[in-house]
């Protein structure tokens, strides 16, 4: 009985830490604070350290072996469920609104999966195979949305990312919101003003922001993403100025090795570097074969040292090295720019502290408890 007081004030402590290391007074600087300090803090009396103790004791081992299964034959299941993770909580909290699929036959449904941003998100299958297993030993009582969230952190610590507590207790929404992500996902080409203003009206100031962003360490990104920004950025037909020079050569010929690769043996293949009467072509081609979602780019990691969970997207942005325009970004803003900078100079301890901190603000936004939604029987509906 003692011990499990214990337990619990260490945990309340912990949790009142991690969601507001700098007090509750820096939360409140930013425009949205005094609904969102309560969206933060709603979690507290519904979610649970362990959640499913009594109900279903083996969830979250079960998850974790599962993860670690998948992540013995497919390692870039960490950014993958990283990436879906975020969309998800991102839009109407973290909801696994994101994992539900098409209506078959009813037109008018549009669901989160269809809206741009979501289009080339991956790890659907993936949860849907943890969430069979579970089904498997607690029916109807394990709700996707807390697999989504256990399932991305122990895929995190994985590909050696900081371990960060998950609180559970979460249940899954009736909907989805198409509308809702397509306004509201972060764009790549958004401003600093923009992204900053889409993270704060979800209660994450810039720190949680840049340390959020630092997930783009790992994982791929696709060339579609970045075209504008080497051919024809703002619709100069000029590349992005903000760009190095030497890495605006290595991402166009990154992108184009990709494209030659992909399309060897081509009769009408042109190189959109070489001629610039063939540019425009060129150009409307990569973006056309981008958008059969399978031609991933690996340049993260092709232009950077180990590509796991270190400094190095930060170092990349110091020197002019961002992949996405919104990434470049960081350095447009004086106090983003400078928690940049303090992220790529120390051993990376700074970063993985901060990310951590944000991962759990993330984990809790407008989760669903209690008697609200559901708990699915399948993910997908
Ligand atoms: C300004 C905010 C952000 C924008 C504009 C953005 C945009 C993108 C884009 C365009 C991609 C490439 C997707 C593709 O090629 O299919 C990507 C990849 C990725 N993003 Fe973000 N992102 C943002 C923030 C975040 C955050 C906060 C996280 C997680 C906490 C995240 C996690 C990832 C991961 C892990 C990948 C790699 C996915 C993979 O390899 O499967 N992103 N992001």
């Amino acid at each position: 009985m003692l011990n499990g007081w214990v337990v619990s004030v260490v945990f309340i402590t912990l949790l009142v830490s991690l969601c507001n290391p700098r007090g509750v007074s820096d939360i409140k600087t930013l425009d949205f604070s005094q609904t969102h300090t309560h969206t933060l803090f709603s979690f507290l009396s519904t979610l649970q350290y362990d959640f499913y103790r009594e109900s279903c004791p083996n969830a979250e081992n079960i998850v974790r072996s599962s993860v670690a299964n998948i992540y013995s034959h497919h390692h870039d299941i960490s950014a993958s469920l990283l990436r879906l993770f975020f969309h998800d909580c991102f839009i109407q909290g973290c909801d696994a609104s994101i994992l539900l699929d098409p209506i078959t036959g009813d037109e008018t449904y549009s669901t989160e999966k269809q809206a741009i941003p979501n289009l080339t998100l991956k790890g659907f299958h993936e949860i849907d195979q943890i969430k069979e297993e579970l089904e498997r030993v607690c029916p109807r009582v394990v709700s996707c949305a807390d697999i989504l969230s256990l399932a991305t952190r122990d895929a995190v610590v994985l590909a050696g990312g900081p371990f960060y507590p998950v609180f559970t207790g979460r249940r899954d929404s009736t909907r989805a919101y198409f509308k809702e992500a397509m306004a509201d996902m972060p764009r790549p080409d958004d401003s600093i003003n923009r992204t900053l203003y889409l993270f704060a009206t979800r209660g994450l100031d810039e720190r949680d922001m840049v340390s959020l962003l630092g997930a783009h360490n790992i994982g791929k990104i696709g060339c579609q993403f970045i075209l504008n920004r080497l051919y024809n950025f703002s619709g100069t037909n000029l590349p992005d100025p903000s760009i190095d020079p030497e890495f605006l050569n290595q991402m166009r010929s990154k992108c184009q090795e990709k494209e030659n690769n992909d399309n060897s043996g081509s009769q009408d293949h042109m190189s959109p570097a070489s001629s610039p009467v063939s540019k425009e072509a060129s150009v409307e081609k990569l973006r056309r074969s981008t958008l059969d979602m399978s031609y991933f780019q690996e340049l993260s990691s092709a232009l950077s040292s180990e590509g796991g969970f270190d400094t190095h997207y930060y170092k990349s942005l110091l020197s002019g090295r961002g992949l996405l325009y919104a990434d470049q970004q960081l350095m447009a803003n004086e106090k983003t720019g400078r928690l940049v900078q303090g992220y790529a100079s120390d051993d990376g301890s700074t970063f993985r502290r901060d990310f951590a901190r944000a991962m759990v603000k993330l984990s809790v936004l407008d989760v669903l408890t209690g008697s609200q939604g559901q708990i699915r029987e399948r993910c997908g509906y």
